[in-house]
C-alpha cells in the first residue's frame, strides 16, 4: 500500500524520514484473537503490519515493535503474551523476529541498545504494566530510550490518549506507518469525497454509541439503512410493538430526533433513510427456537397455505414473548436493491444476530439478513459498489467468514474506524509530525 494517494492525510510518514541504520520504535496493533493458550487464531492485523516492516527492513532500519494484546489491566496474563505473535510474524515476514518477555526491564533495555540494522525485536505486551494505559511519562521515556524515531502503525491503538504511545511522541520524532496512512486516508476520502451514490449501512446495538456517525451520514450520504438491535429502538420510536427485543428505551428520544432530521432531509429530495419493515422473530436466541417472519410495515406477508386470504393479524405483530433477531426478507431485498444503485457502501454493524451458529449449516438462523447484504455488497446481484467496512464486531464477522480480502477496505481498527467515520480525529495520529 505504499502507493496510496494521500489526499486526506497530512502527517509525515516513514517515507519522509531517513530510517537507514536508525533504530525505529514501531507501535503495531497485535491485539489479535487467540485460543485459551494464546495461540494466534486470526492473523489479519499481523499481515496488515507487513508493508511498513518490509519498507523499514529494505531501508536497513533496526526495528523494535511494541503492542498490546487484550485487556490484562496492568497484570501479566500468559494467554495474552505476544510470544506466539513473534512466531507468526517471523513466518509471514520470512525474517527472524526476536522476542523479549517484558517491555520495561533491563532485558528490554539491553535488547534495544544492541539492536542492529536489519534486526527486529518484539517486546512483550505493554499492558502487562498499568503505566501503559495511564499514559505514564516515565514509561514512555524508557520506551523511547536508545531509539531514533517513533512510528505509529497501530491504527486500532490510535484512538486513545490513555496509552504511552501518545506520551512517547514527546521523546522521539514521530511519524505514521503505511497502515495508519492507508486507514486514515481511505476512510476520510470515502467520507469527504465519495463516489456517489454513497450508501451507509449501520447496525449494532446502541444508537447512543453511533449518534455522531448517524448524524454525519444523514448530512452526507444518499442512502442510510439501519439494521441490528439499533433498528428496534427506531421501531419503538415509531410506536411499533417489538415484544422482548433488545432495545434501549433511553435512546428513544434520540431515535425520534434522528428520524425527524432524516425525514426533513428526505423531503428536500434524493435521500433515503430506511428502517426495517419486517424481521425474523423467535422466542429465544437459540438455533432450536422456531422462527417466523413478521411484517410490521406493509402487512403483505401471508402464510403460503392461507393465500389468497387476508393474512392473520400475527403476521404483522411481534408477540409479547418474541424477539426480533434479524431483518426480514423484504428489508434484506430492499437494502440489497439499494446497493445496486450505490457506488460506495460504508458498512458498520450486522443486520441481525450473527454469532449464533446454525444447527445444520455455517449460516446462523438469524444471520440471513447480514449474509444477503454481504452478497449484495460483493456484487453477487450485478453492481459491485466500492466497499468499506469498519467496526470491531463487523470485522470479526467478516474474518470468521474468510471474506476479509473480498472487500475494498476492511479497517483493522474497531473504535478507531468509528471515530474517523464520525468525523473526529485520532489522538494517536494527531500527535505525529505534520507534513
Ligand atoms: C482494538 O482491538 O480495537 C485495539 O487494539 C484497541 O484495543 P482497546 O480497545 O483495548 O484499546
Amino acid at each position: 500500500m505504499t502507493n496510496v494517494e494521500c489526499l486526506v492525510f497530512n502527517k509525515k510518514t516513514i517515507r519522509d524520514i531517513d530510517v537507514g541504520n536508525k533504530r525505529v520504535l514501531v507501535s503495531v496493533d497485535y491485539n489479535v484473537p487467540g485460543d485459551s493458550l494464546g495461540k494466534v487464531t486470526g492473523k489479519a492485523r499481523i499481515e496488515a503490519s507487513l508493508p511498513t516492516l518490509r519498507y523499514l527492513l529494505e531501508h536497513n532500519a533496526a526495528i523494535c515493535l511494541i503492542s498490546h494484546r487484550g485487556r490484562p489491566g496492568g497484570k501479566v496474563a500468559r494467554e495474552l503474551s505476544l510470544r506466539p505473535v513473534a512466531e507468526v510474524l517471523s513466518h509471514l515476514l520470512k525474517h527472524k523476529v526476536m522476542f523479549v518477555d517484558s517491555c520495561w526491564s533491563e532485558a528490554a533495555d539491553k535488547a534495544k541498545q544492541e539492536l542492529q540494522p536489519g534486526q527486529i525485536v518484539l517486546l512483550e505486551n505493554n499492558r502487562f504494566h498499568p503505566e501503559e494505559e495511564a499514559n505514564d511519562e516515565e514509561f514512555a521515556r524508557k520506551l523511547a530510550e536508545h531509539m531514533d524515531f517513533f512510528v505509529q502503525d497501530g491504527f486500532g491503538n490510535a484512538s486513545s490518549r490513555h496509552i504511552s504511545l501518545d506520551a512517547v511522541t514527546h521523546y522521539l520524532p514521530s511519524v505514521a506507518g503505511f497502515l495508519v496512512e492507508k486507514e486514515v486516508s481511505t476512510i476520510n476520502e470515502a467520507m469527504e469525497n465519495p463516489k456517489r451514490p454513497l450508501m451507509a449501512l449501520i447496525g449494532g446495538v446502541k444508537i447512543s454509541d453511533k449518534i455522531d456517525i448517524l448524524n454525519r451520514f444523514i448530512d452526507s450520504a444518499d442512502i442510510v439503512a439501519i439494521g441490528g438491535a439499533m433498528a428496534n429502538t427506531f421501531l419503538l420510536a415509531e410506536g411499533i410493538k417489538i415484544g422482548k427485543s433488545l432495545a434501549d428505551s433511553e435512546d428513544v428520544i434520540k431515535a425520534r430526533e434522528i428520524l425527524a432530521k432524516a425525514r426533513k432531509r428526505a423531503k428536500e429530495g434524493n435521500f433515503v433513510f430506511y428502517i426495517p419493515q419486517d424481521g425474523v422473530v423467535a422466542k429465544e436466541m437459540d438455533p432450536k427456537s422456531p422462527t417466523r417472519i413478521v411484517d410490521w410495515g406493509t402487512h403483505v406477508i401471508a402464510e403460503i397455505q392461507d393465500y389468497p386470504k387476508r393474512p392473520r393479524l400475527e403476521a404483522s405483530l411481534v408477540g409479547e414473548d418474541e424477539k426480533i433477531l434479524d431483518i426480514g426478507p423484504f428489508s434484506g431485498a430492499f437494502i440489497a436493491g439499494c446497493m445496486q444503485l450505490a457506488h460506495t457502501v460504508i458498512w458498520n454493524g450486522g443486520m441481525g444476530v450473527t454469532e449464533i451458529p446454525g444447527l445444520q449449516s455455517a449460516a446462523g438462523p438469524f444471520s440471513h439478513g447480514t449474509e444477503l447484504v454481504v452478497e449484495a455488497m460483493l456484487g453477487q446481484f450485478g453492481n459491485r459498489p466500492h466497499s468499506i467496512v469498519g467496526g470491531g464486531d463487523t470485522i470479526s464477522y467478516i474474518e470468521s467468514k474468510g471474506l476479509l480480502d473480498q472487500f475494498d477496505h476492511v479497517s483493522t481498527g474497531g473504535r478507531a474506524s468509528m471515530i474517523l467515520l464520525s468525523g473526529k480525529t485520532l489522538p494517536g495520529v494527531e500527535a505525529l509530525q505534520d507534513k
